[in-house]
Formats: structure tokens, C-alpha cells, sequence
């Protein structure tokens, strides 16, 4: 989740660019850089690490006079952060920056250096810039060159380019990643991924919608849409409070973060779903080479994901999988063997009790791989292999589309195991990759079903206690949703297997204790139905989640029939977020900062 701006006009334009970049830090970056063009010079700067560093090395440098400039706050997703890999990249004459995945930017790059380009970076950005010159080459009109770019590019953008073919344009183009215009009595245009910038600079905006490009400059703003249809901006007048701008309009950074979920996990499917495998760049086969076991190991929401992996990888993979709590796993002096292969999961990349585990498992020899939503945090550095989660930042303390970003690598790193040990045939794997490619839209929050859940969260305010239960890969959401719950309303919950509760728990059963059961169509519906029917004969009042009616139900959530259990996983998934989310708001607490809680757990 990068942030891009930009400006036009006559101001300090690395001022406004830095001022700019420091609003989306909100986003999460590890990278940021700018360009800026002015009398037919350009100037470039960029700085891993904070913005300080950015404008350290920035300080000298003034423009007085009209210029335009670009800057970017980069969050990697393809190559490590580092400068070479900040944006903007280069060309000839010209500059880029982008936000987003190109996911056919391999076989661009690959025609671009049989042409002899030299590449700098290991970015997907950089064939963006490499491209437009090729373009202007034949085209020699800056503009014919960019549209023909733009139509060249497979994936997620949002885009600006400065070039001295057109010093006083930039041009944009915008597809899947957020970005708008804005305008003031000045006669100055900014650029950015959200609003939060513009805020105090520019009265109205005009949110680019998917397939719009063009050029901007001091005097005319030209859109065409994805029909090549030329179109005129729509301005709408700006939010005044840069704190709900980066929320974008949301009351809280968690629930904004549900909302994202539907996005981010495009972004990690983007480029690893093709229509007859799952592909992870990333990984060399090597690193499964010799290994019968996977060894999970994670704290909190992260173990949750790791529980639910599991079971996919048995079921899919056929390879045997065991999980472990981090901080239990390190004091246990556990037997490690070199074949199996020790995968650590992290949002933060830095909990101290799993990043310890990491070090265990190397000093033993096994080979380590990382699924972590940071990179270059220390488990990245540290781990032979990483999966990155393209989750971008998650301010919310309680995580959520972390986790759903992990759970989705799990469900796509099952079947790429599954096709290398031959466990799938090739039909199921397909339509497993349908599966996985309806999965943004599955988890997109439906305003019937979050009103529900606001109207349902008043009845759940009091009570000696939750249980959430489930079967299966359902268990460990039951987990996951109790630990929502726990986290940020402050009421005691427990995630429980629906078949243990009548092994001691049932005892708890009276109108007081409150159950919410996962009731998936495809997995084990009839089982968990009658496990539930055992709490409801004892009067527990339940709150059903489930496709079908469920007479026994006190509260019944319905959610929609879903072609296979992974799907109602994650449409269950939201259901219990926004139900923790929704109690936790009724109850007046801080949703994106609980009590006692931290981000990340470096401390043991
Ligand atoms: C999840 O909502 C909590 N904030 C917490 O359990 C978290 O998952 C845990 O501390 C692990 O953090 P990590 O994923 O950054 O390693």
C-alpha cells in the first residue's frame, strides 16, 4: 500500500511534496523519494527508512518558480527496500511512481533489456518508465506514448510521470489503486493516494475511477476513461479533518482495515493466481526439497492463521503439519529435524517470543521461511524465504486484514504444494484458483450485513461470557473471532472445537452465556449442528452464523451460500470482526488502541 502525490505550480515543490508524503504515512512505507522538474532540470532524491532521511537529504535543495514534481512513499512488494528500489525510477528523461502491482512486468522487462535497457531496480515500477521512452521513441508525442503504456500494463496502478518531452504535464494514469486530483483559486493541481494531503492545499477533488488516464497541467486537466472516451474531472469539495481522511471517512482504522480486506487481498493474489497454478516468485523449490513436515509457529491472531494452515496443508498437500505458541515452543526444548521446514508468521515481523523461535530454528539447521507483512523487519532478514503479505499498514492493534491476508498465502501455498507433490489433480487445483479469484469479492462488507450486526451487537453487552465455536478450519476462526472480541470489548470469550463442549464447557450452559457457532454448509454442518442443539437445549443463547436457517438460534446471522467451506471461512471471517468491532463501539471503548495492548510484542 504505497503513497504517491504530486504538484503543479509555483510554490516550494519539495516542500509541498514532503508535507505531502508525511500525510500518508499512515499508509506504512519503508522507502520514499521525489522528483521534481523545473526549467527543463531535474532533481531526484530518495531515502530508505523514515522521512526524516528523505528530508535530510533534500535540505539543500530549493525550487523557486513553477515546477512539477512526484514523490512517493513506497511499501515493497516486489524487492527489498531499499534506495535503488525507492521510487521514482528513472528512464532516459523522465520519471515514475506507482502504486500497485504490474503483474506482466516480467516478459516487459525481459523484451525492454533484450532492446538493451539497462534496469537499476528489481522493481515492477521501473518497466513503467523504460516503456513510455520506448513509446516516445515511435509515437514522439509525450501523450500517444503514455496511452500507449498504459494499455501495455497488466495489474493494479496508480501512476504519475514527469518527463522533459512535456515539462510542464504530468501524466496519470489510475487502475485498482487509489488516487485524485485536486484543485484551489490558485490555479495549483495536487496529486494523491488519498485526500489526506490535499487537505488545507486544494478545495475540490476529482477521484480518478478505474481505467481513467491522462494528463494534467497549470491550465487543463485531460481525462480519457477505459473506452478512451474523453471525459470532464468531477469535482467534489474536500474533507476538512485530516485525521478521518486517513481513515478514509471510516470511525475507526480497524474497521476501515475490514473494509480493506477485499483490496488486500487482491493485492496478494495479484501476479501468484494464474488460471492453471499458484506461482510464488519468491520461493525456490529448493526450499522444499527434503522436507515431510511443516512446523508452524506464531503469537495471537498469527497462530490462529498458522492453525488454519494446517489444515490445509494435510488436506491439499498431504504433509504432515504441526503448530506451536511461540512462547511455549521456546522454553519446551523441542526435537527440531532438518527435514522439516520452520515457517514463522508475523504481521509485524518483530514479536520477540516467534522471532526467538526463528533463531532456534536456524541455529538447528532447518530451513526457515517467513509470512510477515513487513519487509525488512527482522524475521524477513533473518528467514532463508519470505511471503509478503501486501497487507500495507494495520494500524488497527487488533489485527484483521493480516490475518485474512495470511490465511489467503496459506489457502495458495497449500496448493502449490499440492501441485508439486502431485496430491491435486489438475482439475481440483483449478477450481481451487476459481475459488481463490472470487475471494475479493467474498470478502467485501455488504452494508445489509454490517447494519445487521450493528442492530444484533446491542443484545451482547453484558454476560458471565462468549464461546465461539466451530469444526475444523472453523476452530481456529472461532479462535480468532474470541481474541477480537476479548481484544477490544474487554468480555471474557473463549474460541472452543464445537465437539468439545460437551466435554466440560456444556457445565456453563444457562441464558447468560453467550455462544456464537460457525455453521459452514460444507464442512461438517450436520456434526456442528447438533452440537449447537446440545448448548440451545440448555438454554445458552446462541447466536447462529450460517448460510442456512437454523431454527435453535436465539440470533442468527445469515450469510450466503457459498460454493465451498474456504469461501464461507472468510465471509465468516468478517462477520465476527465487525461483531467484535460493533459490541466494542457500543461499549464506548478505543477500538484501534485497547487497553494494555501493543502492535507488535517485541518484548517476551
Ligand atoms: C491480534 O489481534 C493481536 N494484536 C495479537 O495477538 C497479534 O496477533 C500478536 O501479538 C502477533 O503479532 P505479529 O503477527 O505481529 O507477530
Amino acid at each position: 500500500m504505497c503513497g504517491i502525490v504530486g504538484y503543479i505550480g509555483q510554490k516550494n515543490t519539495k516542500e509541498i511534496l514532503l508535507e505531502g508524503l508525511k500525510e500518508l504515512e499512515y499508509r506504512g512505507y519503508d522507502s520514499a523519494g521525489i522528483a521534481v522538474l523545473s526549467g527543463g532540470v531535474f532533481n531526484s532524491f530518495k531515502a530508505t527508512g523514515k522521512l526524516i532521511n528523505l528530508e535530510e537529504k533534500t535540505k539543500e535543495f530549493q525550487t523557486k518558480g513553477f515546477a512539477v514534481g512526484i514523490g512517493h512513499t513506497r511499501w515493497a512488494t516486489h524487492g527489498k527496500p531499499t534506495e535503488l528500489n525507492a521510487h521514482p525510477h528513472v528512464g532516459e528523461s523522465s520519471y515514475v511512481v506507482h502504486n500497485g502491482i504490474i503483474e506482466n512486468y516480467a516478459q516487459l522487462k525481459k523484451n525492454l533489456i533484450d532492446e538493451g535497457v539497462t534496469f537499476l531496480s528489481q522493481t515492477d515500477t521501473e518497466v513503467i518508465v523504460h516503456q513510455f521512452e520506448k513509446n516516445l521513441k515511435t509515437t514522439k508525442n509525450a501523450f500517444d506514448a503514455f496511452k500507449k503504456t498504459i494499455k501495455e500494463l497488466e495489474g493494479a496502478y496508480a501512476i504519475l510521470l514527469v518527463t522533459k518531452a512535456e515539462e510542464e504535464k504530468i501524466f496519470f494514469a489510475k487502475n485498482g489503486s487509489p488516487m485524485l486530483v485536486g484543485i484551489n483559486e490558485a490555479n495549483e493541481k495536487y496529486f494523491a493516494s488519498s485526500d489526506a494531503p490535499l487537505i488545507g492545499h486544494a478545495t475540490d477533488v476529482n477521484y480518478f475511477e478505474d481505467g481513467d488516464y491522462g494528463y494534467v497541467s497549470a491550465d487543463e486537466i485531460i481525462i480519457y476513461d477505459k473506452n478512451d472516451t474523453k471525459k470532464a474531472p468531477h469535482f467534489a469539495k474536500l474533507a476538512t479533518n485530516k485525521l478521518s481522511a486517513q481513515k478514509d471517512g471510516y470511525r475507526f482504522f480497524m474497521e476501515k482495515e475490514i473494509y480493506e480486506q477485499s483490496d488486500v487481498i487482491a493485492d496478494t493474489l495479484l501476479g501468484r493466481v494464474s488460471e492453471k497454478e499458484v506461482l510464488f516468485e519468491e520461493l525456490d523449490a529448493s526450499l522444499f526439497e527434503g522436507i515431510n513436515e511443516i512446523k508452524l509457529c506464531a503469537c495471537g491472531t498469527s497462530y490462529h492463521a498458522a492453525l488454519t494452515a494446517s489444515y490445509l496443508f494435510e488436506r491439499y498437500a498431504k504433509v504432515k503439519s504441526t503448530v506451536e505458541i511461540a512462547s511455549e515452543f521456546r522454553y519446551r526444548e523441542p526435537i527440531m529435524s532438518k527435514e522439516t521446514l520452520f515457517v514463522v508468521i508475523s504481521q509485524s515481523g518483530e514479536t520477540a517470543d516467534t522471532l526467538e523461535t526463528l533463531k532456534m530454528a536456524k541455529n538447528a539447521g532447518l530451513k526457515t521461511l517467513a509470512i510477515c507483512n513487513v519487509d525488512n523487519s527482522s524475521m524477513v532478514r533473518l528467514a532463508d524465504a519470505t511471503i509478503l503479505a501486501r497487507a500495507g499498514i494495520e494500524k488497527g492493534v487488533a489485527s484483521t486484514k493480516a490475518f485474512a491476508t495470511q490465511v489467503t498465502i496459506f489457502w495458495m501455498l497449500s496448493l502449490y504444494l499440492a501441485k508439486r507433490n502431485n496430491t491435486l489433480t489438475q482439475a481440483a487445483i483449478e477450481k481451487q484458483l476459481e475459488l481463490l479469484r472470487a475471494l475479493p469479492l467474498c470478502v467485501k462488507v455488504q452494508d445489509s450485513m454490517h447494519e445487521r450486526i450493528k442492530r444484533l451487537s446491542k443484545r451482547y453487552l453484558h454476560g458471565h461470557g462468549f464461546f465461539f465455536i466451530g469444526r475444523d478450519i472453523f476452530f481456529p476462526l472461532a479462535l480468532e473471532g474470541a481474541l477480537k472480541l476479548k481484544e477490544i470489548s474487554y468480555l471474557h470469550a473463549e474460541g472452543y472445537p464445537s465437539g468439545e463442549m460437551k466435554h466440560g464447557p456444556i457445565a456453563l450452559a444457562d441464558p447468560e452465556l453467550f455462544t456464537i457457532a460457525l455453521l459452514p454448509e460444507h464442512l461438517l454442518y450436520e456434526k456442528s449442528k447438533s452440537n449447537v442443539e446440545e448448548l440451545s437445549a440448555r438454554d445458552s443463547t446462541i447466536c447462529a452464523i450460517s448460510p442456512l436457517a437454523f431454527d435453535k438460534a436465539d440470533d442468527f446471522i445469515e450469510t450466503k451460500k457459498q460454493k465451498d467451506y474456504m469461501l464461507e471461512f472468510f465471509e465468516m471471517m468478517v462477520v465476527v470482526q465487525l461483531l467484535s468491532l460493533e459490541i466494542s463501539v457500543r461499549l464506548g471503548n478505543d477500538v484501534d488502541m485497547p487497553r494494555n495492548l501493543a502492535k507488535s510484542v517485541t518484548v517476551e
